[in-house]
């Protein structure tokens, strides 16, 4: 299994190797051995890899490399350009061996996504006649040619391709864009406590919540989806220094109120989780929960944006209801599958079970929802560079009414808790 991450220090006497192998047309030799031999030193015509992580990412870029049973296999990163939209894109290598996988695909996906969350709209690269394999590579992605170089000294010709980000993102915000005005709509009709519960040290926590992040004094925690701050009331009750972002500005109007009344060290942002605020950033803890993965239309863009908000070393905790409990609808006579537990991307139908829908919701309300099933979270997590530490899956037996003792056979809930080294 191939797993793209963001590079590591370990990985440069590696990437060192990587980056002069021989890999043009036939010179890329397939017999090379996956355990490259190492190098203690970056090549000289790239001075930028000596030290990638002020070279590329201390200058607001990415990099990252492809590993395959252990051993590194790829690499792949970008760096902004004085255009101020455009990312160059760097060091794109595939070990020899292990050509026509996807092992490159890949890592040109976690480029265009990492470039794409910081809001950069079009990627920038170049290879050269001499490389017609990486011409058509590119070209496949969607990089259209736009000029070329020559030099008298070159036997080939330097070919440069762009590709526009933005109709992916135009995709994401036009589903997220018409599931606000929704939310705001049925916002003063969702339930939350009154000041007075926070006021007498009430909780809407779970505890098993509250034991999975158990010291928080000091620590600044970005809620993603706080809706009208009820959790994140309570996460600062409990020592955490909170900022609560939802894309509803009703609820986040509530949810400031609600800060005001109890005095709690809470402040809210109205922001799609997509097109946060640059200074949203550095936080210790990433929270996120019940009811929030099934309105992201991009899973990967998602994990990379909560990995570019976490200081290194820092923690994201996800409590999700389960994509099986979205899927199955109780009825009389039994249970249903409403919706495709591997619907992803695509958007589920109106035949969505009413009893799944928003609390507040009508069948009037439209929204735009997403199954994405258990595994693709925890992949886009892992891909965009966390380290999983925990991660179970539970029944709830009350949210199968009419399931009687059945309930407790499937699942209801799940849990990540993740790392960022
Ligand atoms: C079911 S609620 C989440 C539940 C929340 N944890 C709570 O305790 O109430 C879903 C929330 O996600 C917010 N939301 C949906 N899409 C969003 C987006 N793209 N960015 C930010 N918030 C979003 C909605 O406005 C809503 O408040």
């Amino acid at each position: 299994m191939v797993t793209v991450r963001v590079v590591e220090p370990e990985d440069l006497p590696v990437l060192w190797a990587m980056a002069v192998l021989p890999h043009i047309g036939a010179t890329a030799d397939p017999s090379a051995p996956i355990p490259l031999p190492t190098s203690c030193s970056a090549p000289e015509q790239f001075p930028d890899l000596a030290d990638p992580f002020s070279t590329i990412l201390g200058v607001g870029g990415d990099f990252f490399v492809a590993e395959a049973d252990g051993h590194l296999v790829g690499m792949a990163g970008f760096r902004p350009t004085s255009h101020p939209a455009r990312v160059e894109v760097l060091h794109v290598r595939v070990h020899p061996a292990l050509r026509r996988r996807g092992i490159g695909r890949e890592l040109m996906a976690a480029v265009e996504t990492g470039a794409a969350s910081r809001g950069f709209k079009e990627t920038w690269l170049d290879t050269a006649t001499n490389m017609p394999v990486a011409m058509s590579f590119y070209e496949g992605l969607g990089y259209i040619e736009v000029s070329r170089e020559t030099r008298p000294e070159w036997r080939w010709t330097l070919v440069y391709y762009v590709k526009q980000l933005r109709p992916a993102m135009d995709r994401t915000l036009a589903y997220t864009r018409s599931n606000r005005r929704s939310w705001n709509t049925i916002a003063p009709a969702r339930p939350s406590q009154p000041p007075e519960f926070f006021r007498r040290g009430g909780s809407t926590l779970d505890d098993f919540e509250a034991d999975l992040l158990p010291e928080l004094s000091g620590k600044r925690m970005l809620h993603l989806a706080c809706a009208n701050g009820g959790d994140s009331i309570s996460w600062a009750l409990r020592g955490a220094s909170v900022t609560g972002v939802d894309i509803s500005d009703v609820a986040i109007e509530s949810a400031s109120t609600l800060a005001r009344e109890t005095a709690a060290d809470a402040r809210f942002v109205a922001a799609d989780v997509y097109e946060m605020p640059a200074e949203l950033r550095d936080f210790d803890v990433i929270y996120a929960s019940w009811g929030v993965v099934c309105w992201l239309p991009d899973l990967d863009r998602w994990a990379q944006i909560i990995v570019d908000r976490l200081r290194s070393g820092g923690t994201f905790l996800l409590c999700e209801h389960h994509p099986m409990w979205e899927v199955l609808g109780v009825r009389p006579d039994g249970v249903e599958v409403t919706v495709d537990y591997f619907g992803r991307g695509q958007p589920t139908e109106q035949t969505y079970d009413q009893a799944k829908r928003p609390t507040g919701s009508t069948p009037e309300t439209q929204f735009d929802a997403f199954v994405w099933p258990v595994s693709d979270v925890v992949m886009s997590l892992m891909r965009a560079g966390l380290q999983v530490e925990e991660f179970f899956e539970a029944p709830a037996p009350e949210m199968y009414e009419g399931l009687a003792d059945a309930a407790n056979r499937v699942p209801a809930i799940y849990v990540i808790k993740a790392r960022k080294d």
